[in-house]
């Protein structure tokens, strides 16, 4: 996932918000399971019957299932599956902020053509069966032809690179990181990007070299695409294949996304709801620029070019976005699952989630109570932050230029557009109030008086993610898949425990938010048990995965791919 570590010592740091974003859903589900208690106003008469959003889905049993039972339960099977992925951690993809282009800097890369040639080794069949293709160097795309060409492919993705160790920290590992060691009492497997995403890589071709060594030949082709730069944003990897797959296939040519994302959680005793990631906000960096004259600071405006900046940072910062909860908020439906199943949920709030579906009233209330608390409240808004200030280079010299960029994640319902445009309304009220003029991008809306001007622009938008729908026959297949998966394999033998498929959001992105032209149906999601222990550690010290845990995701991947073939 393209989170970034609080104290990112390579420079640009994207992420702080996107981590506290994540702990924050993670959050969600601590507090609804009852750690903490929020108590929702009670006292406006509801209307509106209740409507569940959480129903059980039937588990959808492929009929082809040779290999299940084999994957999640067999010892070989998970010793074999465990050397894999310890292996592919072994190799250190890192990949920093700035990298050279592939073909440029071949040296740059060379753990990423090792690691080539251990996907080689170690998945033969598929290298056999499956035709591969480099796009720009190191990005990988495997192409497995199915019988019926004009059936539109499904797509798999999930990148080669991890985010770097910082070397500070490697002896706080309890195993190193590049280890991949596998420790049999806690089944856990060691290493940077056992989480993030070696695992899933691992997991796609492995399902797919069983389905071939099981003699399976799909109607539908499949194509799996590893982009490289996954944790820089993708401009070298999965920009260019997202566009060689565009050529190739046409927009809205591929019938399903799988990538990296959320995956099934623990919300209760008993309780397991998986989470497929179905939105992604947008992004955009706002570039405020104070343009003001110089002097001896002897002889002093009223107000430096820094003192302007700061009154307009001030009131941006008084001026928050307001909160936005709709029922299509991918949220509400994990909610929903919450309020339906989970016994230790307060009573007024599952009495609001239930209710929001009719009532405005409810729906008021649940926005209140998500957007009165931290952790909830950045999944429901745009955020904004400012997160660089420049302005003086001299004590005794007068400011001619103080500059800021303000970051925003952008609420699903909003834009880019409408972004830039709230921030540039109080920059030109802050200019009118000192008698400066205002630019958008250069163009004046006030002339620059001969105090100076303030100017707006923005770099890095990315509008936020089309929803993905979760009622048409890729969304069901998908959900009946995962039920299967879980209810049938994982807890198979388990009468205690019940799983639901619900939706939410991510304030971050994946390398999707270059593929949206193929597929409405982009679903992020690992079939993995996600609990708090081993979520904490992704892009940090000690991350591991359960070995059980990368099983059913493999176990997943190979369902899919039958019940799509059989069911669409
Ligand atoms: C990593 O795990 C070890 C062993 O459990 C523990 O002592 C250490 O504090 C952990 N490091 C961090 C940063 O959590
Ligand atoms: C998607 O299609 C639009 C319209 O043709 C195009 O402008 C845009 O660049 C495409 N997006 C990507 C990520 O390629
Ligand atoms: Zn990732």
């Amino acid at each position: 996932m393209g989170i970034r570590l609080e104290d990112d010592w390579s420079g640009r740091n994207r992420g702080g918000s996107l981590r506290r974003g994540l702990y924050g859903l993670l959050a969600v589900v601590l507090a609804l399971a009852g750690t903490v208690l929020y108590v929702v106003r009670q006292g406006e008469v509801l209307s509106g019957e209740q409507v569940s959003r959480c129903g059980k889905i039937e588990p959808l049993v492929p009929k082809f299932k040779k290999s299940v039972d084999l994957i999640l339960h067999d010892a070989e099977f998970k010793k074999s599956s465990v050397e894999k992925l310890s292996k592919a951690i072994q190799i250190a993809t890192e990949i920093w902020d700035v990298n050279p282009e592939p073909a440029d800097d071949p040296e740059w890369y060379a753990h990423f053509y090792e690691f080539h040639r251990f996907l080689e080794q170690t998945f033969p069949l598929v290298h056999e069966k499956l035709r591969r293709e480099k796009v720009n160097e190191l990005g990988l795309l495997y192409t497995w032809e199915g019988s019926e060409p004009d059936l539109k492919p499904m797509l798999f993705m999930a990148h080669q690179d991890v985010v770097p160790v910082n070397k500070k920290t490697w002896d706080e590992w309890e195993y190193p990181p590049f280890s991949g060691h596998y420790d049999e009492k806690t089944d856990l497997v060691w290493g940077r990007g056992s989480n993030d995403c070696k695992n899933l890589l691992i997991a796609e071709l492995e399902a797919i070299e069983q389905l071939v060594i099981d003699g399976y030949r799909p109607r539908r082709s499949v194509i799996l695409s590893f982009g490289f730069d996954e944790e820089s944003s993708g401009p070298l990897g999965a920009r260019h294949l997202a566009a060689f797959l565009e050529d190739r296939y046409g927009k809205d040519g591929i019938f399903s996304i799988i990538d990296e994302g959320f995956g099934v959680l623990p919300i209760d005793e008993g309780l397991f709801v998986a989470s497929p990631i179905t939105a992604e906000k947008g992004y955009v960096d706002v570039i405020v620029t104070v343009n003001g004259k110089g002097g001896h600071s002897s002889v002093p405006p009223d107000h430096t070019t820094i003192g302007v900046a700061s009154d307009l940072i001030t009131v941006l910062e008084d001026n928050p976005f307001s909160p936005d909860f709709e029922i299509d908020n991918p949220l509400f439906s994990l909610l929903t699952c919450a309020a339906e199943h989970s016994s230790r949920l307060p009573k007024d709030l599952r009495k609001h989630i239930l209710r929001a579906p009719k009532s405005k009233t409810s729906r008021k209330m649940l926005e209140k109570f998500l957007s009165s608390d931290i952790r909830f409240r950045d999944l429901i808004r745009t955020t904004r932050a400012v997160d660089v200030f420049n302005g003086g280079i001299k004590a005794n010299a007068l400011p001619e230029v103080s500059t800021f960029v303000v970051n925003h994640r952008i609420d699903i319902h909003s834009s880019v557009e409408e972004t830039v445009a709230a921030d540039a309304h109080f920059a030109k009220k802050i200019a009118k109030k000192y008698g400066y003029g205002f630019a958008i991008n250069g163009e004046f809306s006030i002339p620059e008086t001969e105090l100076g001007y303030i100017d707006v622009k923005f770099s890095e938008a990315l509008e936020p993610a089309p929803i993905s729908p979760t009622s048409d026959p890729a969304w069901n297949i998908l959900a009946g898949t995962i039920q299967d998966v879980f209810e049938n394999g994982v807890f198979a033998n388990r009468d205690d425990v019940e799983l639901y498929v619900s939706t939410t959001l991510m304030p971050a992105n994946t390398d999707t938010r270059y593929y949206w032209n193929l597929t409405k149906n982009i679903y992020r999601f690992v079939a993995s048990i996600l609990d708090a222990s081993t979520f904490e550690t992704i892009h940090s010290v000690n991350e591991s995965i359960k070995a059980s845990s990368h099983l059913s995701a493999i176990a997943f991947i190979y369902e899919y791919i039958v019940n799509v073939n059989e069911n669409a």
